[in-house]
């Protein structure tokens, strides 16, 4: 019987740990993390003290985008396990307190789907083909794709097929890898074939989806080409690609089945977004009968700076009160470029509507990774004080760094290719998790040829050593995670900025809480009756406590 709290509504204060099952832990010495390996680890995560896990796509998959390329929708990848092992954790997480979330793929499938194999083999303006984007080319042999539209992973969001009977045949949309054909949201077949997985993971116990690009599924009728020369940050809330209208009669759908499960010993199931929009926009998605939660990818990507945060937290509790919904917090994802790297770096954060890829801008920058770890101790500490839920990603609470010196020969991102390697893409924060021991792979695995190599330098940085470290980043989440559980003012609920130098984030929340971040280079002395934790040691004084600069901590006032 599942030992999960009762709350209905647990996402809204909720820390979830994001696992990335190839690289989590190795149980068979195959080289590539699996369900087995997640189930022999939940006790890190107890220990640790999250409230929920999120799982990306474990599907049967040709990985050609880590599994984001699903083949089947309602199995397991036999290089992860099986059905039973997937039920096995689920039941073995509901015993512990732990919820389950794991990814739905909505946008697109793979290539290797057999819907799109029919496809393929059907005739143009057939049933089969309807429930993916084909279209004629432009042209006069039709050699051209029919508009403008580029892929995420570089390169044009076409690929033309060849006919069954070998003539050069139809285009099919594919916003991000080649072998990732987009479906037809406009086809009922597709929408109720969604309902079906839906409920099928629902009726295993699991307790809800991160919606993969939740921004993407719909598109313009007509398919119009974008605007020549215009900004791509000038199109959000304008493009024929993204953020449609139509999404939200399929959220309304969804929402009505999760909430189907109100009467169940897990209560209703919920839905977290995915969505890179600013905020305003991003939190009609979250709208009382659409989705429950979104990532803050805003506040990912803002740049360590108490400006540049403190507008963010400000707009970003605004908009989602104005709907009723709970903020999330969120440094890092198996997506985006480790924080105590891209803190390290001169330019630490993005431009939110930037064009390019959010992780491509930080490689072959300098690093400096004492000043990016010290700012990663104090992020969290901001993270994990602010009203809402959080998400943390495998190997943040070790304070990991980005690999950043891959060798070009073990990079499997498809950014890399398709950028014409340019971009080296993402799997230098995807590297497998160091568990224990002095030398690769750590614990791992018990073979040396882990699918992404281990860097020789983590003996320092495993879940082993840095249990028994009180300066480790495993002590400072577990304690701020530990002080989360019991402490009744933190999770959902309100905040109150106090008057600070500009330069430092300083807020209360109630009852009898301050959080002061200082991102300056004067220390700061505060009052408070005591300091519950700090990011790192500081000079405290009776009822004084000198904060220094990139340092945090959560006081009782
Ligand atoms: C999301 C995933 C990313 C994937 C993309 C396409 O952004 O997080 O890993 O490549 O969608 O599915
Ligand atoms: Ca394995």
């Amino acid at each position: 019987m599942a030992t999960i709290p009762a709350a209905n509504d647990w996402w809204r204060s909720a820390v979830v740990y994001q696992v990335y099952p190839r690289s989590f832990a190795d149980s068979n010495g195959d080289g590539i993390g699996d369900i087995r390996g997640i189930i022999e680890h939940l006790d890190h995560l107890v220990f640790l003290g999250v409230d929920a896990l999120w799982i990306s796509p474990w599907y049967p998959s040709p990985l050609a985008d880590g599994g984001y390329d699903v083949s089947d929708y309602c199995d397991i990848n036999p290089d992860f396990g099986t059905l039973d092992d997937a039920d096995a954790l689920v039941t073995r997480a509901h015993e512990l307190g732990l919820r389950i979330i794991i990814d739905l793929v909505p946008n697109h499938s793979s290539e290797e789907h057999p819907w799109f194999k029919e496809a393929l083999a059907a005739v143009p303006g057939s049933p089969e083909r309807d429930r993916y984007i084909f279209r004629d080319g432009h042209g006069v042999n039709g050699e051209l794709p029919p508009n403008n539209w580029p892929s995420v992973f570089g390169g044009s969001a076409w690929q033309r097929i060849t006919e069954s009977d070998g003539t050069p045949g139809q285009w099919y949309l594919h916003f991000f890898d080649v072998s990732q054909p987009d479906w037809n949201w406009k086809n009922p077949e597709v929408v109720k074939e969604f309902d079906r997985i839906l409920k099928f993971w629902f009726d295993r116990g699991v307790d809800g989806f991160r919606i993969d690009v939740a921004n993407s599924m719909v598109k313009e009728s007509g398919l119009p080409d974008l605007p020549e020369n215009e900004e791509i940050g000038e199109l959000v809330g304008n493009s024929p690609m993204w953020d449609q209208p139509g999404l939200a009669p399929i959220q309304r759908r969804w929402r009505a089945i999760a909430d189907e499960y109100q009467d169940t010993p897990e209560g209703p199931r919920m839905f977290v977004a995915e969505a890179y929009l600013p905020h305003d926009r991003l939190v009609r998605y979250l709208e009382p009968d659409r989705l429950h939660a979104s990532f803050n990818f805003e506040f990912l990507l803002s740049a360590w700076s108490a400006g540049s945060l403190r507008t963010t937290i400000t707009e970003s509790l605004a908009a989602h009160e104005s709907v009723g919904a709970s903020a999330t917090w969120v440094l890092g994802n198996h997506d985006n470029f480790r924080p105590v790297s891209r803190y390290g770096k001169q330019i630490s954060g993005l431009d939110f509507s930037d064009p390019a890829p959010p992780h491509a801008q930080f490689h072959g920058t300098p690093t400096d990774i004492v000043l990016g770890r010290r700012r990663a101790r104090a992020a969290v500490m901001l993270e994990l004080a602010l009203p809402g839920g959080a998400y943390v990603y495998q190997g943040e609470e070790l304070g990991l760094p980005e690999v950043e010196d891959l060798p070009d020969d073990v990079l499997q991102d498809p950014t890399w290719e398709r950028s014409e390697h340019t971009d080296r893409g993402r799997d230098g924060c995807r590297v497998p998790l160091p568990w224990s021991g002095s030398e690769a792979p750590y614990g791992w695995s018990s073979t040396d040829n882990t699918w992404l190599p281990i860097p020789n330098t983590w003996a320092d940085w495993t879940v082993e050593a840095e249990k028994n470290d009180p300066s480790s980043f495993l002590t400072l989440y577990r304690t701020l995670l530990a002080e989360r559980r019991d402490n009744p003012a933190l999770g959902a609920g309100t905040m109150r900025w106090n008057d600070s130098p500009d330069d430092v984030l300083d807020f209360s929340r109630e009852p009898n809480f301050r959080c002061v971040v200082n991102f300056g280079d004067d220390a700061v002395l505060v009052m408070a009756d005591s300091v519950i934790v700090a990011s790192a040691s500081l000079e405290n004084h009776g009822e004084l406590a000198l904060i220094g600069r990139d340092q945090a901590a959560w006081l009782r006032s």
